[in-house]
């Protein structure tokens, strides 16, 4: 049956990451997206996009082409643009800006030949220079939907020509790849219930749509805690078991939930069910637009024999990421350093930037300029310090009045959580009820956790969990 496969799409705000269950009962897998490697991983994509006014309309560059690229006078790079998109909704234009985006003031430039590269320079130079012009209760959010709905529009696109010719190079082969049904990863900032509502929400599986993309049915979205916390306990592992015929029962095909987590971290408590009765995994992704939190809470003992019943799961995601970090670093640079990341650095700039200066703790250096030199690195760290501290305390919060529960473990995955201090501050923040962290898996093989096992996920839970996640057969109802 074909709704049997499907594609998740993972639209980060820093790189794209593409999930495929080619079979119910295969596990799923990341596809390892052709061309270059974003950021070293070779099925992240970068969301990044740039855009050239050129005499017969604009010219667009995507992912790993656009990386090269800054902002100037011909260019225009698009990074982090997810977030324009969760504004929908929010506001409506007003004042100046709203007259410069009506139909009205296109048909007065249309009257006087103004070129539409123009009209856009009068709608970016009065954005970006509100103060200066008193433009008012204008709203700076409407010019960034609009732009995220073209944007949106033009990288779902490419996204789809780009997924389908790495599934052409799968072996086995992927037969009418085309026609595989996707489903999209987005932050929970609502119920799961009311999340393809979502105004933000709507804008991304309308551009999907529109781009080709047959959207699953009846849910095309899945919030991306829930998809990450099922995509790294589970590690990608499908499984279903077909029970026997009887007389009065006929055979019928179950998810094997056991199976399926049996292979990833619990299982340890799992085959020491009467010892750890409850077992709970508190996972944290720090993202670039999103922190997500999820809390899964399993009776081990209740798995096997009545897996629907004991699942609980609690998420979250909450507008904070690297992308903040970036800004609070940007503040705290001397002014020659901060114009140079601002106005001189390209994406790829940024891609190497962050491992080093936020990671490793080094200076990034380039012909021109060296960022982070020994008088900038308390500034810098302090920055580091104040990110991960704020990122903890939302943390904490979510966690506010969990029960205690017998078997806990802490995971830690997305980009944002290979920097030193912000696993440092979530590991300091959360105390959770019942009995202490028995386990920490986070990108590397430390914790600063007493007594806490430190075990190394590997790039794929890190990085691809939730769109290893979002392809689960856990998302198939008709299997449970
Ligand atoms: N080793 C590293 N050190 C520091 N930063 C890193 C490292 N690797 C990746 N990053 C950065 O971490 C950020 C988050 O990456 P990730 O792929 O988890 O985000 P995303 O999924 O695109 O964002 P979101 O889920 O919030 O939409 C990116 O800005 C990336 O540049
Ligand atoms: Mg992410």
């Amino acid at each position: 049956m074909m709704d049997d496969r499907v594609f998740c799409i993972d639209f980060g705000s820093g790189f794209t990451k593409v999930g495929l269950r080619a079979i119910p009962s295969r596990d799923s897998a990341l596809l390892n997206l052709p061309g270059q490697q974003g950021g070293g991983v070779e099925f992240c994509l970068p969301s990044a996009v740039m855009a050239e006014q050129r005499d017969i309309g604009q010219h667009y560059e995507f992912g790993y082409d656009a990386l090269g690229y800054r902002t100037d006078n011909r260019y225009q790079l698009f990074t982090n643009w997810k977030g324009w998109a969760f504004e929908a909704g929010q506001d409506q234009p007003a004042g100046l800006e709203a007259m410069l985006q009506s139909a009205d003031f296109a048909a007065l430039a249309g009257r006087y030949q103004v070129s539409l590269g123009q009209v856009k320079s009068l709608q970016y130079l009065v954005e970006y220079s509100r103060g200066l012009v008193g433009a008012g209760p204008v709203s700076p959010e409407s010019l960034r939907v609009r732009r995220a709905k073209v944007l949106a529009d033009k990288f779902f696109r490419f996204l789809r020509e780009f997924t389908l010719k790495a599934a052409e190079r799968l072996d086995p082969p992927l037969p009418n790849a085309h026609d595989i049904p996707v489903v999209l990863a987005v932050p929970a900032f609502a119920p799961e219930a009311e999340l393809p509502n979502h105004p933000g929400v709507q804008l991304l599986t309308r551009a999907l749509a529109a781009a080709g993309w047959p959207l699953r049915q009846p849910s095309a979205v899945i919030s991306e805690p829930l998809a990450n916390a099922i995509g790294v306990l589970t590690g990608g592992c499908n499984s279903l078991r077909t029970t026997k015929a009887s007389k009065n029962h006929p055979s019928v095909t179950r998810i094997d939930l056991a199976k399926m987590f049996g292979r990833g971290p619990i299982l340890t408590a799992m085959k020491d069910g009467k010892f750890y009765p409850l077992y709970r995994a508190l996972i944290v992704d720090v993202g670039a637009f999103t922190t997500d939190v999820a809390v899964v809470e399993l009776p081990t003992h209740e798995l096997v024999d009545y897996p629907a019943a004991g699942i609980r799961i609690r998420q979250q995601s909450v507008a904070l990421g690297v992308r903040n970090l970036d800004e609070q670093i940007l503040a705290v640079l001397p002014g020659g350093q901060r114009t140079y990341m601002q106005t001189q650095a390209t994406a790829r700039d940024w891609e190497d930037f962050r491992p080093q200066v936020y990671t490793d703790g080094k200076p990034f250096k380039t012909i021109e300029v060296v960022v982070g030199t020994k008088a900038e690195q308390p500034a810098i760290k302090s920055a580091l310090g104040e990110f991960g501290r704020s990122v903890a305390s939302r943390v904490s919060e979510f966690c506010g009045d969990l029960q205690p529960a017998n078997m806990q473990e802490l995971i830690l995955t997305g980009g944002g959580n290979y920097i030193p201090a912000v696993r440092t501050a979530i590991e300091a923040a959360v105390a959770l009820p019942g009995s202490p962290i028995v386990r920490v898996s986070s990108p590397t093989r430390k914790t600063g956790i007493t007594d806490a096992v430190a075990r190394q996920l590997d790039t794929e839970a890190v990085r691809g969990g939730t769109a290893l996640g979002g392809a689960s057969i856990y998302f198939e109802p008709k299997y449970w």
